[in-house]
């Protein structure tokens, strides 16, 4: 079956969005390619390398995809400085794991939701199934990741500066993720929509022990 570009998106915007699927999917192998050396040798690392093939194949499959319309355009800029946040870090892995699994994993589950919704073409759909099936694994072994980790016990200084770097790599991701919305809705992302995936982010950041309880209004006054 070929790709059917819907009729309301120009063939420009097409390649652009769907482009931003590939390059996506490589920032995060190449995010987990950064962390897989700082795990310690056993179960945690095997299951990296597992997650690294994953997203070769999701590269894979949107290359094919592109292959397919015959056309490919670069990545957003943004995306490009999210990498290099992360090709960056320095410091604990248990920085980068929230990074890779926690910002960018449920951002791109949360992308991939939106366009299985709403992008009418049935190769698309199928990738995006495909690909969110493994991305819920993905975001379970982060889970495992950090609570190995124990950050709920780490300092609150040590915290907040984890949290304000996350935060600049969450708005290079979601102002990429607006504009690629704007693309293909002809309309910018609405505000609402960003504060919705930040409210979001952060009770994930206070289910895995990132702000404690009653540290809200510290971690909210940090990032104003
Ligand atoms: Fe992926
Ligand atoms: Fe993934």
């Amino acid at each position: 079956m070929p790709p059917q570009r819907p009729w309301w998106l120009p063939r420009r915007n097409h390649v652009i969005l769907t482009s931003q699927f590939l390059h996506g999917e490589q920032v995060a192998k190449s995010a987990c390619e950064t962390l897989l050396p700082l795990l310690p040798e056993g179960p945690f690392r095997q299951a990296m390398a597992t997650q690294i093939a994953d997203e070769a194949r999701h590269v894979e499959a949107y290359a094919r995809y592109l292959a397919r319309i015959g056309d490919i355009a670069p990545p957003r800029p943004l995306l490009v400085q999210a990498l290099g946040h992360i090709q960056d870090w320095r410091g604990s892995a248990v920085g980068l794991v929230l990074a890779t699994h926690v910002v960018l994993e449920s951002e791109a589950l949360a992308i991939q939701q939106e366009l299985a919704r709403d992008f009418p073409c049935p190769v698309m759909q199928q990738i995006s199934r495909l690909s969110a099936r493994d991305e819920g694994r993905h975001l379970a072994l982060g889970r495992v990741l950090l609570h190995a980790a124990a950050l709920q016990a780490q300092q609150i200084e040590v915290r907040l500066e984890l949290h304000r770097r996350l935060r600049c790599l969450w708005r290079d991701c979601a102002a990429a993720a607006a504009a690629d919305h704007g693309l293909a809705f002809a309309r910018a992302a609405p505000e609402a929509r960003l504060e919705t995936g930040w409210r979001r982010l952060q009770a994930r950041f206070r289910r895995v022990g990132l702000i404690g309880a009653g540290e809200d209004s510290l971690f909210a006054e940090a990032s104003a």
